[in-house]
């Protein structure tokens, strides 16, 4: 089965073309600024402006014609409205043309079950690490419950918060990791340490490294390294705790921070002490990409889930993950 898988929740503007289990191709185009944040509009309009180019090049890099697409899957949940609509729409437009089988599917359990798909983990609790979603989640009951999650903002927001306040663009999650390998590995910083059982606070800190930032006292790659190193171990603790609760022995990563070298080896420090396993997907499967909502609708498809009316296909901005009816396991 060829399916052509479409991202559009957040910053990122992906196609996809997989066959069967088989990436063919996984192409994305990443909205950026110099300074500043996101601006939903502004973000929207770049989708606009390479949604076509992007489709074309996952098709010719795949050298499969539209034609020969058995299912067109996008991402229908959860993100920012603006620009979920736009892959919303370029879906629609697509099925309308070509009367090709469309279905929306949530991001969030994509970035868990294209983990499953590409590193072989079964029954693992994902720590899901991106901008916007900082979740614990696992599969129990009959559906994915997160059993953590934060209670302000994203890890990757947070991060991205300090990042554009010390001036260094968006995304800043590469630009922090590169600053913080040259900081002081001697001396922890010490920043506020918030877990609320398998929750999380971000808010706390960012207001607290502002302030350290501002007084002038702190390198600012010293920062930079305490920061990961507080936030990180904040993650692994509610991970460990929810693999504990779940008695589950698998550890699953997804999302653009857990690119991050330092949470990595935090993660496989942790699940070496407690006798588990560690997954970690390749960087193009751990950020936001097509070919995770390509992998989703085919396997929502050849489960049962039919194809979505055209009048009624529509958008889920704040769907939560155990929100979805689990079809496929
Ligand atoms: P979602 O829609 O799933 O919430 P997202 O739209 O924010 O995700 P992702 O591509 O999963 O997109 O993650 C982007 C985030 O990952 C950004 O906040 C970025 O700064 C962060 N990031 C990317 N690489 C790294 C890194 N090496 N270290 C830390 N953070 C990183
Ligand atoms: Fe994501």
């Amino acid at each position: 089965m060829i399916v052509l898988g479409i991202e559009s929740t957040a910053h990122t503007f992906g196609a996809a073309i997989i066959k069967d289990r088989d990436v063919l191709s996984n192409e994305r185009d990443l909205f950026t600024t110099e300074e500043g944040g996101m601006k939903p509009f502004e973000v929207a309009q770049h989708h606009v402006a390479c949604c076509d180019e992007i489709i074309k090049k996952a098709l010719d890099k795949a050298n499969v014609s539209i034609k020969n697409v058995d299912l067109i899957s996008y991402s229908s949940s959860p993100g920012i409205g603006h620009t979920l609509r736009i892959g919303n729409m370029v879906a629609k437009s697509l099925h309308a043309l070509h009367n090709i089988p469309f279905v929306g599917v949530n991001h969030c359990i994509a970035h868990l079950e294209i983990g499953d798909m590409t590193t072989g983990s079964k029954d693992p609790v994902l720590l899901y690490c991106s901008g916007a979603n900082t979740q614990v989640i696992a599969y129990d009951g009959g559906k994915y419950r997160i059993f953590g999650e934060t209670l302000d903002i994203g890890i990757g927001n947070f991060i991205d918060s300090f990042a554009r306040y010390i001036k260094l663009g968006f995304p800043g999650g590469p630009k922090i990791e590169k600053l913080a390998l040259e900081g002081n590995k001697e001396e922890l910083i010490d920043l506020p340490y918030c877990v609320k059982g398998m929750d999380v606070v971000f808010g706390g800190i960012l207001t607290n490294l502002k302030t350290k930032y501002n007084s002038k006292e702190y390198k600012v790659e010293d920062l930079c390294y305490s920061l990961q190193e507080t936030v990180f171990a904040m993650m692994i603790e509610t991970a460990e705790r929810a693999m504990a609760h779940c008695d589950k022995n698998e550890l699953l990563l997804g999302g653009g921070v857990a690119c991050n070298k330092r949470l990595q080896e935090m993660a496989r420090t942790m699940c070496e002490e407690r006798g588990a396993k560690l997954f970690v997907p390749e960087n193009q499967f751990l950020v936001d990409n097509a070919a995770m909502i390509a992998w989703q609708g085919l396997i929502e498809f050849q489960a049962g889930r039919k194809s979505d009316e055209a009048e009624t296909a529509t958008i889920q901005p704040y769907l939560r993950t155990d929100e979805v009816e689990v079809l496929w396991r």
